[in-house]
């Protein structure tokens, strides 16, 4: 019987996951793979605190250092969350070639650059398919079953939490804040669940997707990132009365010259397609390759199980690699040239939603603004209201550049008939999907 020496960095959520699923599935994983894991040592930043399931005492450090000085422990699991530790743990980790899996997706998209080339330098595997997507093996999709493919586009759900926030805001009409507390109950939101809501957790996620996807590392500053933090109850009422589902969308497309667009923002998506039914804590992906056309993935993104599920899927493939080294460590490099569009030079359909003082001529006013910027309106919603004075106006507007669009906006707010700040969403054609099959 083989069997292989493991440090748990963390003790979180998902560390304790993988501890109890290493005992639960222990044997399967044995009569599967034919080696046993052993947690050797398991690193606590805070010893003392109350854990629903604590780690056994005699394995516990308070120093990650001591899990890469240890000579039994082959394969560290990077549970920790933050990035400035993990990576010098990663930096260490590596040095002392010790096989490395992580779920720490700020990590990577922060440092990927460096450390899969240090990875790649030392010949020491770095596996992250818990990073990304919760239980969903997407990692393992795009470095391994879609190889074969040129990527034209990479979009969907990668936030469990705000998926599930505003799933409840549009099924259960809860506010944002009770459907925020419900989240991280259930153990879904990250330690600071701010970068759920505000974006960068799922942007951290697509700069992952996008660089194994497109051979470079995207830099964190090149995206477009917008959170949920702003979306009201208004907004998901009239996007339903006009056919639609907000959703927090991450989107990666390929353009002419080498030139990729990644954005994360909320999108109205039509109800007919196949994102706008995923709901909850369920995340979802879809990818268009040359070769294979349209695949979904779909499944849990966030939780402890699920998590834990890739993590012991990564143990495997490191246990794998334990035996018959690999050639990479992670990440190869394979598009020098590629770069990141500017995404204001690129067309979108827009929702428009103003406050207004409902005078005469205010709706004459908003339309000279976009008639003048050559945008398009494709629809408009004016509720009947008990308040004479002040109402709402929602308009579609049809494939706009976004610079363009974003300007006229900014005009319209200086109007002194414009009571807030407008609210401009991102809209997913209803034709894009029926086009791509
Ligand atoms: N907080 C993340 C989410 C968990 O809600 O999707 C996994 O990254």
């Amino acid at each position: 019987m083989e069997s292989i020496g493991i440090g748990l960095a963390g003790f979180g959520t998902v560390g304790a996951g993988v501890f109890q699923a290493l005992q639960q599935n222990g044997e399967l994983l044995y009569r599967r793979l034919g080696v046993r894991f052993e947690v050797r040592r398991i690193a606590l930043r805070h010893p003392t605190k109350n854990r629903p399931f604590p780690a056994p005492e005699g394995l516990v450090t308070t120093n990650w250092r001591d899990l890469i000085a240890d000579p039994s422990i082959r394969i560290i699991v990077e549970l920790m969350g933050g990035t400035k530790e993990p990576f010098a743990l990663f930096r260490s980790a590596i040095a002392a070639g010790k096989t490395l899996i992580t779920a720490n997706k700020a990590l990577l998209a922060e440092h990927g650059a460096e450390i899969f080339q240090l990875a790649e330098s030392a010949n020491v595997p770095v596996f992250y398919e818990a990073a990304v997507a919760g239980g969903i093996p997407i990692i393992k999709s795009i470095r391994e079953a879609f190889v074969g493919n040129h990527f034209e586009s990479i979009y969907g759900i990668l936030n469990g939490t705000s998926n599930y926030i505003l799933t409840r805001m549009t099924d259960s009409a809860m506010d944002f804040h009770q459907a925020l507390a419900e989240a991280q109950s259930l153990g879904f939101a990250e330690a600071d669940p701010s970068l759920d809501i505000n974006g960068w957790d799922a942007a951290h996620k697509a700069i992952i997707l996008a660089s194994l996807a497109y051979g470079f590392w995207l830099n964190t500053n090149s995206i477009q990132v917008e959170g949920i933090e702003n979306i009201s109850p208004l907004d998901i009422r009239f996007a339903l009365e006009l056919g639609y589902n907000i959703k927090l969308l991450a989107s990666i497309r390929s353009h002419p010259n080498q030139e990729i667009e990644v954005s994360v923002r909320p999108t109205l998506v039509p109800q007919s397609h196949v994102l706008a039914s995923v709901n909850g804590v369920f995340n979802a992906i879809l990818i268009n390759g040359d070769l294979v056309g349209e695949s979904l993935l779909y499944g849990r993104g966030a939780g402890q199980a699920p998590t834990t599920s890739s993590v012991l899927g990564d143990l495997a493939e490191a246990a794998l690699a334990l035996t018959f080294p690999r050639a990479s460590g992670g990440f190869k490099p394979h598009n020098l040239q590629g770069r990141v569009k500017d995404a204001s030079s690129s067309e979108s359909s827009f929702y428009l939603r103003l406050n207004v003082n409902d005078r005469p001529g205010v709706l004459a006013q908003i339309a000279n603004i976009l008639g003048n910027a050559e945008i398009k309106i494709s629809s408009m919603l004016q509720p009947e209201g008990a308040d004479a004075d002040h109402t709402s106006l929602v308009f579609m507007i049809h494939n706009a550049p976004t610079g363009t669009t974003m300007e006229a906006v900014s005009k319209i707010a200086t109007l002194s008939c414009v009571e807030a700040n407008p609210v401009l969403l991102h809209v997913q054609k209803k034709e894009e999907r029926e086009n791509s099959h």
